[in-house]
């Protein structure tokens, strides 16, 4: 199992060193042949030496069974030129279409909906990554003149919108899940809108067993913290899935318990937590691990490596529940101890 790993910048650098830890350790424990390469790739690298990804990072990272990435983020950088590069870029450019977020509240504890439980938090959204706002279209005119005009293209394709549809379709079904909520801002965004809903209306007729709905984003945040058992999958665009995936962070309780998989089905895929590298942070044993190693688990589970997927999980929950953690989420531990908590609750 060959594991790229990317730390990044800020806390990113702090979770990545303990899911990796927890890799190691479920590898030893169960003898996965891991062989996990660092890659400098962050906003140091970049101001020290002008390159972000080097010539043919993305075929080397194409090469990996996986690949790891922790969060780009650093005010000296501030237009994210590097994290546009290395983050986007691995996206984009190796197509992994599929942001796999699960939204699952692990304890009661976490949960910060008045009347709600941990059991009551349990969906997955499936975020549009390669295309949206995201694509880089646009541009200025008359730049820092007062005649200025930018302009941002929002870039849905058939083909690009038919995939999401189905992979969250096909997630549900494979996974028992009953309900698939497209959401959009059709309203508004009448040309994207009109092709999400028409592909939408297509896709959904070869899955009847699905009951399949829509809600406009804004009315989808709203349900989400009303009542989020009505959620099993839902499917949005890019920028939509990025915003709703930090509000559902908020239900499993905080940014610091979020994982997420960039996928593209039967490739090598990447994973990351779904928060950035908190730069007030970074350094100070204050960043929570556990999204990082969730991710992790994400990452086994993909790989076929269900059981220690599990594990991981299970691991991470009863670190919850035992205060075993960093102080976002009721305990009092530094990242790095929190880390070997997770370790040492791995029952494998
Ligand atoms: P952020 O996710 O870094 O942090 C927002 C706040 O959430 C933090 O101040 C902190 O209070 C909390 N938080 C986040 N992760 C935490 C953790 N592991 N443990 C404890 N608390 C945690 O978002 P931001 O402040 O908006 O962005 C900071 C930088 O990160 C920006 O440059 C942004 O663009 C970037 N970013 C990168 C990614 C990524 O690489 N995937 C994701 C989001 C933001
Ligand atoms: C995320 C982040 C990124 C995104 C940023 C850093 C470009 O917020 O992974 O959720 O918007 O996708
Ligand atoms: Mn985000």
């Amino acid at each position: 199992m060959k594991i790229a790993v990317v730390p990044g910048d800020g806390i990113g650098v702090d979770v990545t060193a303990e899911a990796v830890k927890v890799l190691e350790h479920v590898g030893r424990r169960r003898g996965l042949p891991l062989e996990l390469k660092f890659y400098p790739w962050s906003a140091d690298h970049y101001l020290k030496t002008g390159e972000t990804v080097p010539a043919g990072g993305f075929e080397e990272l194409s090469s990996y069974d996986a690949v790891f990435m922790g969060a780009f983020g650093d005010p000296r950088v501030p237009d994210m030129k590097h994290a546009a590069d290395i983050l986007l870029g691995a996206r984009f450019r190796l197509d992994l279409y599929v942001n796999f977020r699960p939204v699952r509240c692990l304890d009661d504890r976490l949960c910060p909906l008045k009347g709600f439980s941990a059991k009551d938090v349990d969906f997955v959204v499936f975020r549009e990554n390669t295309e949206g706002s995201y694509v880089g279209a646009g541009g200025h005119l008359k730049k820092g003149t007062a005649d200025e005009v930018a302009v941002q293209e929002d870039v849905s394709t058939r083909k690009g919108v038919e995939r999401i549809l189905r992979a969250a379709f096909e997630w549900a079904k494979a996974h028992g899940r009953k309900r698939v909520v497209m959401s959009d801002k059709s309203n508004a965004m009448r040309f994207v809108g009109d092709l999400w809903q028409r592909a939408f209306a297509e896709v959904k007729k070869d899955y009847p067993g699905i009951e399949a709905s829509h809600l406009y984003i804004d009315a989808l945040c709203m349900q989400m913290v009303k009542d989020p058992r009505q959620f099993d999958v839902i499917v949005t665009n890019n920028m939509f899935g990025d915003i709703a995936t930090d509000l559902g962070a908020a239900l499993q309780g905080g940014l610091g318990m979020a994982a997420s998989g960039n996928i593209h089905p039967g490739r090598a895929s990447m994973f990351e937590p779904v928060h950035g590298s908190a730069p007030k942070y970074a350094g100070t044993g204050k960043a929570n691990p556990f999204g990082a190693i969730l991710t992790a688990g994400l990452m086994l589970e993909h790989l076929g490596k269900s059981s220690e997927a599990a594990a991981v999980e299970a691991a991470v929950a009863a670190c919850v529940r035992e205060g075993a953690a960093t102080a976002d989420v009721g305990g009092s531990l530094s990242t790095s101890a929190a880390g070997d908590a997770v370790c040492a609750r791995l029952r494998l």
